[in-house]
């Protein structure tokens, strides 16, 4: 494994009942609070009358940034930014799901810089300050609960950008399974393929001696495919909710990856395709993934042995190295099929037009890739198997 330190700062706050550490939680960044928060889902399931019962009750000073849009637009940061200028907020507090989370984490570096926060996205600048930031987190998928980063849609040019900071890490981030039993089956899905990816991103490294970090990652894949049919079949159950919520947590705060760098190829390349086609990242992923390891295989043959016995339970006798891990790559996409991801781009309706743009934007930084570098060329090979 590489050197690493590891901190990460979030205060997690995890299970049945706590939302009223809220309580405790806000009045140590202030009274002046933006509540952030997307379409209506917490209005619906009533966590949105909560939260609003408790700021009330501790006297916070309320202001409302609603509607935030899945894949998060830089004018809704922009919107959120002018709010806490002019309302001297204190602390950003994001309820909702990932999106609504990076749009918070972009609102709280954004109101303590005088650019545009799109600077930040396009490694012009580096965060210098932020407001703090607290969060209820509303469904298993992404991590940004207890991670650093933040992945915003530029309308305008058609780009979707990750960044990170350290000080982009929630404060605090409470997280009740019962908020995550009103998500619909589609989400669902999408939050596991995910959450899947991100053990993936993690699992296709180059280190050696990794024999911990490789056991964890694979804990976490085969407890996510023990339990999503159960929770695909039972989606008020709590108990595979919360499962599943703690599986998503840790698939992207950091304890999975001590040591590695990971590959992170196909969310960047995922990231192009949403960016143009504004479609679930999750869904997005489950088409790409298996053709990106398919692609990629040739690296390392033994690593998608290994993830084939030891996640899949492919029957290794008598099959030689690559057939074992092309069974691998093939029990994923059924394991996806069977729970209802979509599988092809025209899925989405999406078919060749815009392959070359959005291969342009995956390589705006240049070529990518940990386990396996690709660039434009390589991309364009792994869309078009994905149409
Ligand atoms: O907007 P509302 O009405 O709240 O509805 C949302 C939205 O329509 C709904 N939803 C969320 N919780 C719900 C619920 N509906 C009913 N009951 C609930 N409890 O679900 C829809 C999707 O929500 P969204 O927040 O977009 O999903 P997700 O958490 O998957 O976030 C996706 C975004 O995160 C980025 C993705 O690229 C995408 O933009 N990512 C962020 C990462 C990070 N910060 O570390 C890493 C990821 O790899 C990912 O790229
Ligand atoms: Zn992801």
């Amino acid at each position: 494994m590489d050197r690493f330190q590891f901190h990460n700062p979030t205060k997690l706050i995890f299970g049945k009942d706590q939302l009223k550490a809220l309580k405790q939680e806000i009045p140590r960044y202030g009274s002046k609070v933006l509540l952030v928060y997307g379409g209506g889902s917490i209005k619906r399931s009533g966590l949105y009358e909560k939260v609003t019962a408790i700021l009330k009750e501790i006297g916070a000073e309320v202001t409302e940034l609603a509607g935030v849009e899945p894949n998060p637009r830089l004018s809704t940061v922009h919107r959120g930014v002018d709010l806490c200028k002019a309302n001297g907020i204190q602390l950003v507090l994001a309820v909702g799901g990932g999106s609504v989370l990076d749009c918070a984490k972009a609102i709280a570096v954004g109101a303590k810089y005088d650019g545009d926060m799109w600077d930040f996205a396009e490694r012009k600048a580096a965060p210098k300050d932020a407001l703090p930031l607290g969060t209820v987190l509303t469904m298993a998928a992404t991590g940004s609960e207890m991670n650093g980063s933040s992945v915003i849609s530029n309308e305008e040019t058609k780009e979707k950008l990750g960044w990170g900071s350290k000080l982009a890490y929630p404060a605090f981030s409470i997280l009740e399974p019962e908020n995550t039993v009103s998500l619909p089956k589609d989400q669902t899905v999408y939050g596991l393929v995910d959450i899947m990816s991100h053990v993936f991103e993690h699992y296709f490294h180059k280190e050696t001696n990794t024999l911990v970090q490789d056991g964890f990652c694979e804990t976490v894949l085969r407890t996510v495919i023990e339990t999503a049919p159960k929770l695909i079949a039972d989606l008020e159950n709590t108990e595979y909710r919360e499962t599943i919520l703690y599986c998503g947590t840790m698939a992207l705060n950091g304890v999975l990856n001590m040591g590695l760098s990971g590959d992170w190829a196909t969310h960047n390349i995922e990231h192009a395709v949403s960016a143009v086609y504004d479609i679930p990242h999750g869904g997005g992923l489950a088409i790409l993934f298996p053709n990106w390891m398919k692609h990629v295989m040739h690296h390392d043959v033994a690593r998608f042995k290994r993830m084939a016995i030891n996640v899949f339970d492919v029957n290794p006798e008598g099959k030689s190295d690559r057939e074992i891990a092309e069974e691998g790559v093939k029990a994923l996409r059924s394991f996806w099929n069977s729970i209802g991801a979509p599988s092809r781009l025209a899925d989405y309706k999406i078919d060749d037009s815009s392959l070359e743009f959005m291969a342009d934007k995956a390589v705006r930084f240049g070529s990518f890739g940990n386990f396996a570098q690709l660039d434009k060329q390589d991309v364009l090979n792994i869309y078009r198997n994905s149409l």
